[in-house]
């Protein structure tokens, strides 16, 4: 087996990445200079497979309309490789990005004024999608743990959600982005007994499942669902697995055959599909990436517990995740004093220059240098958080750390 280098640091700018955009980056912390650590995309080069795919795809010349024959059995071939999970191939299918098809579900299970759950913090397009479809935003907060610093879920608070507002779904995120959390199979199932017992469907985004790390097993909702009786839609992609987010391609696993007839009937009417480059890329990285992806995952893994025991004598701590490559971190412990340091220096923290950021963002790309998303980006009580990429070389993320250390240290 190859052994491939994480530790190469891949220049990306002027390679059209938002992430490494300067006016992008000011966006969230006004300053267009500070180094990004934000959007949840990868600094690694891809499996090289991958990239000969598409590299072989585009040599061809000409970029017809294509026809892939065995999407849906790749996929199935994946799920039981990586998940040990078999779901039938009339359950399965293929939707354009994540979000679109999380809107496309959402539109199709709901209708105006409905009430749909989400729960918090949360992924803001998670907000925005049930608001700007004309849906009533329930907010279902998890517990936190200042202690442990962890995130769990409250299944009481979610029964009293539910008989109060009678929601038509919940989106779902597993696992969850930014808390980092693997569900428990107790966790996932109290959630599935109580959809089925109040009648909600579970759209469930499972964008990071191919990222647990060793040590925490993913569950696929869907067997939950199955066990409990409530319909539900498992929606997987590889575009952050192998780093292929600009390739937007989703599967959508429904808990029976009619519900996905009835999505595939929605796709058709709207002419929607996937392109021709996001599904070489997708079918390329599902049969060729197993082994790239078991290494990424031991490197994010160590880079995570590296984060937690650099962070931990300061008073900025690591929520450490059990998946993927974005953690929060807690910085309640600052905000006091990073409040006092923008009403003496009011102009390094205006909001005109960084509508998406907030204190926070603003005093990592100001006084570190360092872009990261604020924590008020994932819903108004998580402040006192900024979300951390690490998905990148431990050299850089030893130099955003160190940076963000002194520029803590320096606070009054
Ligand atoms: C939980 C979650 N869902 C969806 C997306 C975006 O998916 P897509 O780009 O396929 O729409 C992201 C990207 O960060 C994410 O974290």
């Amino acid at each position: 087996m190859p052994c491939y280098d994480f530790n190469s640091i891949v220049e990306r700018s002027g390679s059209l990445s938002v992430k490494y955009a300067p006016r992008a980056i000011e966006s969230i912390c006004n300053n267009a200079h500070a180094q990004p650590f934000w959007v949840a995309d990868m600094d690694f080069a891809v499996a090289m497979e991958i990239s000969q795919a598409i590299a072989e795809q585009a040599a061809h010349g000409v970029l017809g309309y294509p026809l892939f024959s065995s999407l849906r059995e790749e996929f199935f071939d994946w799920a039981m490789m990586r998940h040990q999970w078999g779901p039938d191939i009339n359950r399965i299918a293929i939707g354009p990005g994540m979000l679109t098809t999380l809107a496309l579900l959402l539109d199709l299970y709901t209708k105006r004024g409905d009430a749909v759950i989400v729960p918090m913090p949360a992924y803001r397009p998670f907000v925005q999608m049930v608001r700007e479809n004309k849906r009533t935003l329930v907010e279902w907060h998890f517990t936190y743990d200042s202690k442990q610093h962890r995130f769990t879920i409250d299944s009481n608070q979610l029964e009293h959600l539910i008989r109060e507002h009678h929601p038509g779904a919940l989106i779902f995120c597993s696992p969850h982005n930014p808390s980092g959390r693997v569900f428990s199979y107790e966790e996932l199932n109290e959630v599935a007994y109580l959809a089925a017992k109040y009648h909600i469907i579970v759209i469930s985004d499972e964008i990071h499942a191919d990222l647990a790390y060793p040590g925490f097993k993913h569950i696929p909702f869907d067997t939950v669902a199955l066990d409990n009786g409530c319909r539900a839609v498992t929606c997987m992609a590889p575009s952050k697995t192998f780093n292929i987010p600009g390739e937007h391609y989703c599967n959508a696993v429904f808990t029976d055959s009619e519900l996905a007839k009835g999505f595939i009937t929605r796709l058709h009417s709207l002419f929607l599909g996937t392109g021709l480059f996001s599904t070489v890329a997708a079918s390329a990285a599902y049969r060729y990436g197993y082994d790239w992806l078991i290494q990424l995952i031991e490197y994010l893994d160590a880079q995570a517990h590296h984060i937690e025991e650099v962070l931990r004598p300061s008073p900025i701590r690591c929520i450490v995740p059990e998946a993927s490559f974005i953690g929060f971190i807690d910085c309640s412990a600052i905000v006091e004093s990073v409040a006092i340091d923008a009403t003496r220096k009011p102009d390094l923290y205006d909001p005109a220059g960084s509508p998406h950021g907030g204190l926070l963002s603003r005093f990592f790309g100001q006084r570190a240098g360092i872009a990261m998303n604020d924590g008020s980006w994932f819903g108004s009580d998580y402040g006192s958080f900024v979300r951390f990429n690490f998905g990148t070389s431990r050299k850089r993320v030893d130099m955003a750390l160190s940076r963000m250390l002194e520029a803590v240290d320096r606070l009054d």
